[in-house]
C-alpha cells in the first residue's frame, strides 16, 4: 500500500488510541509484525512548539518505530503549520 511517497508494508494501521498509543506499545505491535503504520496519542500543536514535557513525551519515537503519524488537534492555523514541521522534522 502506498500514501502519497510513503510505500507501506501492510495496509493494517493501529489507530490513535489517546492514552494506548505509546511508545511502548507501538513498539511491542511492531514486534508482533504485519504492522503498516502507526500514529501517537493526541498532541496538541501550541504544547509541542513550546517544548512541553508532557507533548514531548507523547512524540517520543524511536527509528524502528517506522513509519509513524503524529496526531496533532489546535485551533491556530499557523500553530499547526509549525507543529506540523516540527513533526516532519521528528520522522513523522
Ligand atoms: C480509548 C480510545 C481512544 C481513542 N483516541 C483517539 C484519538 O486520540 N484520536 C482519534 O482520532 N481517534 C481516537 N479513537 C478512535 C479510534 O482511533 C478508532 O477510530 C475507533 O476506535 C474506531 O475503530 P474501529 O473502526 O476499528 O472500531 C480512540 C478510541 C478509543 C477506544
Amino acid at each position: 500500500m502506498r500514501i502519497g511517497p510513503i510505500e507501506l508494508s501492510s495496509a493494517l494501521f493501529v489507530s490513535p488510541l489517546a492514552g494506548y498509543t505509546n511508545l511502548p506499545m507501538r513498539r511491542i505491535v511492531r514486534e508482533l509484525g504485519g504492522l503498516g503504520w502507526a500514529t501517537t496519542n493526541l498532541v496538541n500543536a501550541r504544547s509541542l512548539i513550546e517544548q512541553n514535557r508532557t507533548a514531548l513525551k507523547l512524540v517520543a519515537s524511536s527509528p524502528a518505530d517506522r513509519p509513524l503519524a503524529i496526531q496533532l488537534f489546535g485551533a491556530v492555523p499557523e500553530e499547526m503549520r509549525d507543529a506540523a514541521i516540527i513533526c516532519q522534522e521528528l520522522g513523522a
